[in-house]
């Protein structure tokens, strides 16, 4: 399968070869991604980044993963201050930008609305987050991160106790990473949410498809036990019609519930934002010195594998070798304070 040219709306695009085509081209851009090396490979791109919701992480890693591959970038964000506020169609505006850029990045809080974008434009379309339903560029550096984490501590991607907590029904992160991690053999992935926050009957179904073993809980306190991969989430609460109730206390993964339940080897995760205001139950700051919480390198990862995506979506994979280059300007060794034993001997 070629990416070529291809739009991106769903984890549904991907196979697990494609998956891990993408990993060794990450791995390969990462010493750009970390400004040890320099490529022009797509000098003369444009891409545009249409953000119609909040972002921090996700415009900002496009945009610097398209700036460091020579690329240049050109970005709205907020209906308020593009045309759609004069009653512009998707249709019409994708057409226009389209012929602006060569590759879009989407963000919308309406789930067809990016689909609505890649209808009207041959013009490859990323979709940056469509409402409650996808995010496959974050399932990308999820899956990037975990392979990285797994491969560290002498484990595979196979045979895995994978546990996604919170807000399973309105995050669409662990909607992409639901269709990616299945893409793997033989899990056990246990849905940890509030009753009414579960994760959506197609995504399981679609995973005992594919031979997993499903477990569902409330509880955080007896669900994390034995996992190798915990994957926690923000509550969405701007997906509710009224004021959400809080995760309770169970939900909040601290240092006490980790070192209580889980292993010296599981993986942390959040797509973030967590949300640290008083009360929120969200994944707790006090783990931040543990080294089983993973979510700066899950950050980080994001800028090389988005570079693999979009020089795959381009078409120009295949230069990427031969482009790298040395770079002339200073670059701490590592990005924080405690970055180095994960980043020792790696590539970049
Ligand atoms: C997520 C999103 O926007 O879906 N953020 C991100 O892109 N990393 C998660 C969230 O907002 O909770």
């Amino acid at each position: 399968m070629s990416l070529t040219g291809k739009h991106v709306l769903s984890s549904d695009l991907f196979d697990r070869e494609e998956l891990e085509r993408l990993f060794v081209l990450a791995d390969l851009l990462t010493p750009v991604a970390r400004g040890r090396k320099a490529t022009r490979v797509l000098e003369g791109a444009v891409m545009a980044s249409l953000f119609f919701e909040a972002s921090t992480r996700t415009r900002l890693s496009c945009e610097s993963a398209f700036l460091r591959l020579g690329g240049g970038v050109v970005n709205s964000t907020g209906p308020e201050i593009m045309s759609i506020a004069k009653g512009e169609s998707y249709a019409d505006t994708s057409r226009v930008v389209s012929g602006y850029c060569d590759l879009l990045v989407v963000r919308h809080p309406e789930e067809t609305a990016v689909h609505e974008f890649a209808a009207a434009t041959n013009v490859p379309v990323i979709n940056g987050g469509n409402g409650a339903g996808e995010h496959p560029t974050q399932a990308l550096l999820d899956m990037y991160t975990l392979h990285r984490e797994f491969a560290r501590t002498g484990r595979g991607l196979d045979n895995r106790r994978i546990a996604l907590v919170g807000d399973l029904r309105y995050g669409r992160t662990v909607h992409s990473l639901m269709k990616l991690i299945t893409l793997y053999e033989n899990l056990t992935i246990v849905c940890v949410s509030p009753a009414h926050l579960g994760m959506p009957a197609a995504l399981l179904e679609s995973a005992e498809r594919r031979g997993h073993r499903i477990e569902l809980s409330d509880s955080p306190q007896t669900a994390l036990k034995d996992a190798d991969l915990v994957y926690a989430t923000r509550l969405q609460t701007e997906r509710f019609a009224g004021q959400p109730t809080p995760y309770s206390d169970e939900f909040r993964i601290d240092k006490a519930l980790v070192s209580r339940v889980c292993r010296d080897d599981t993986v942390i995760m959040h797509p973030l934002p967590r949300n640290s205001r008083p009360g929120s139950n969200d994944l707790a700051a006090d783990l931040n010195s543990d080294p089983r919480l993973a979510i700066f390198r899950q950050t980080d990862a994001g800028i090389p594998i988005r570079m693999a995506l979009f020089v795959s979506v381009l078409g120009a994979a295949e230069a990427v070798p031969d482009s790298l280059r040395r770079v002339a300007w200073y670059r701490p060794e590592y990005t924080g304070p405690d970055d180095a034993p994960f980043y020792r001997n790696t590539a970049g």
